[in-house]
């Protein structure tokens, strides 16, 4: 919700106008959003008597009975608008269900529309709500780890134009997000590694007691989805403390930057060339892998540069290792350093801003002076490291799934059928066909420019690459 303050003053021929904008949003951390005894959620939509919740097609059916049961036991009556999930439904189309839906409940401006799951839910529904009436409410309760700490925790919302991810999009407060973190129990492990990797990248670079509790319950958390599924009860509470610590600081470090104006970010820490290796692979990368390898890369540079020891870049390499998350690719070469670099430049008023961690894990420093000659020979001696200590360097679930596309990654790949029963063209499978992207050796920038799955959060790839902002 936001309020503004203004003054319109005159001088001669000219009228000036002065505004201020009050922001005013609130996050709740509860343990049972959907518990009947837990009235928080249904006291805001009691003057209301009903409520529209927007819900993708494999969160609704794990939900809806709990969902029901809560509105029923408070006798507001609940309509559902049911969207595709999966980064090539986060499309216009998909908004503008959500808008229609919004006009045949006959949505009140004031009228809190409820968005429930992952970040690519609350992105789409949130810009829908942004749009509607030139603004209207939302009420956001994410399901993923990445939506918990990461997408819920920003204003940001939107969706991909065409081959451009997050290409349209507005920053829209919701009125509350609730933050329930039990809805890891169901999340795949391979979601919750995803998320897991930004919490590395927030701990690394902005919070050293953070960091202390990864590397202390790292595996265990990913594994039990923080200790929500079986046999993890032992690292609710450290899981618990390291995600609030995590949202606090990055509402800390962001929120005097909630329209990213200032471009030394601490949260950029992991995304300089990873939103162009995210999409070089055939098969595009998960987000979360592909920020590990930019930050094991960003780790080995600390350490050349002596801005960090042995002993922390080891332990730094051994939780993320342990975790089964990313620290090198073969496509991670020269060529794509060298196009990377220079593309997010782009987006970084023409400078480097590296963030990398400042002698000791919390504390970040960013490097605006690295030669590509540095950048090159660090990157030999990060391969040849991973290569001697960790094998491949390769995740488990690295790539996307068809839950993140929204399409089986085969079929969208090689632009034949989609294989969930939405006909040929769906989910834009052909007309977003990647091409020159199977690996093949080609420039990064036609690598990279095939597919909406950049999925970079903070400063994406420069314009001619896919210029995304999230
Ligand atoms: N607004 C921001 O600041 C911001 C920040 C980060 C990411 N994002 C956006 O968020 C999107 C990625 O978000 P995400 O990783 O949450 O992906 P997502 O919303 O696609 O969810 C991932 C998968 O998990 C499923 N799922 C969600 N919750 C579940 C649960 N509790 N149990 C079982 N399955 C569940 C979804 O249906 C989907 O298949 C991207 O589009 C990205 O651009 C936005
Ligand atoms: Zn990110």
């Amino acid at each position: 919700m936001s309020d503004l303050t203004a003054t319109v003053s005159k001088e001669s021929n000219n009228i000036k106008v002065e505004g201020y904008e009050a922001l005013k949003y609130h996050f709740h951390y509860t343990s049972s959003v959907f518990d009947v005894n837990d009235n928080k959620l249904a006291e805001i939509y009691k003057r209301w008597g009903r409520v529209l919740i927007v819900m993708d097609t494999i969160v609704h059916p794990i939900y809806k009975d709990a969902v029901n049961k809560y509105f029923q036991h408070y006798n507001i009556e609940v309509v559902w608008k049911i969207v595709n999930g999966g980064e090539l439904h986060k499309t216009m189309d998909t908004m503008l269900e959500i808008v229609d839906a919004m006009d045949s409940f006959g949505t009140v401006r004031t009228e809190p529309t409820l968005v429930i799951g992952g970040g690519l839910v609350t992105d789409v529904a949130g810009y829908a709500c942004a749009s509607y009436r030139r603004t209207s409410n939302f009420i956001r309760i994410p399901t993923t780890l990445i939506g918990l700490i990461d997408a819920s925790v920003s204003i940001k919302v939107g969706l991909n134009h065409r081959k451009l991810k997050n290409r349209l999009g507005a920053y829209h407060a919701p009125l509350h997000t609730f933050l329930d973190f039990s809805f890891l129990k169901t999340l795949p492990v391979g979601q919750v590694r995803n998320g897991f990797a930004e919490l590395v990248k927030i701990a690394s670079v902005g919070d050293k007691a953070v960091w202390d509790l990864l590397v202390k319950h790292g595996k265990q958390l990913v594994e039990t989805g923080f200790g929500y599924k079986e046999g993890g009860k032992d690292v609710i509470a450290p899981g618990t403390e390291i995600c609030h610590r995590g949202i606090e600081t990055m509402l800390e470090l962001e929120s005097p930057n909630l329209h990213e104006l200032g471009l030394d970010r601490v949260i950029a820490f992991g995304h300089t060339w990873s939103p162009t290796l995210e999409l070089t692979p055939r098969i595009p990368l998960r987000h979360g892998h592909a920020i590990t390898i930019d930050m094991a890369y960003s780790i080995t540079l600390a350490h050349s540069r002596k801005l960090i020891s042995d002993a922390q870049r080891d332990e730094w390499f051994t939780l993320v290792s342990s975790v089964g998350l990313s620290m090198d690719h073969d496509l991670f070469d020269e060529e794509l350093i060298a196009n990377a670099t220079e593309a997010i430049k782009k987006t970084r008023d023409g400078k480097q801003r590296f963030a990398v961690p400042d002698g000791e894990f919390g504390k970040c420093l960013f490097l605006n002076d690295v030669p590509i000659e540095e950048l090159q020979s660090v990157l030999r001696v990060h391969k040849e490291f991973v290569k001697a200590r960790f094998g491949s360097g390769d995740g488990k679930e690295a790539y996307v799934d068809a839950g993140d596309l929204g399409a089986e990654p085969e079929a969208y790949v090689n632009g034949g059928k989609a294989t969930n029963g939405h006909g040929d063209d769906c989910c834009g499978a052909n007309s977003l066909k990647r091409k020159n992207i199977n690996g093949a050796p080609a420039p990064a920038t036609i690598k990279a420019g095939g597919l909406p799955i950049d999925a970079t959060s903070l400063q994406g790839a420069n314009a001619t690459l896919i210029g995304s902002a999230a």
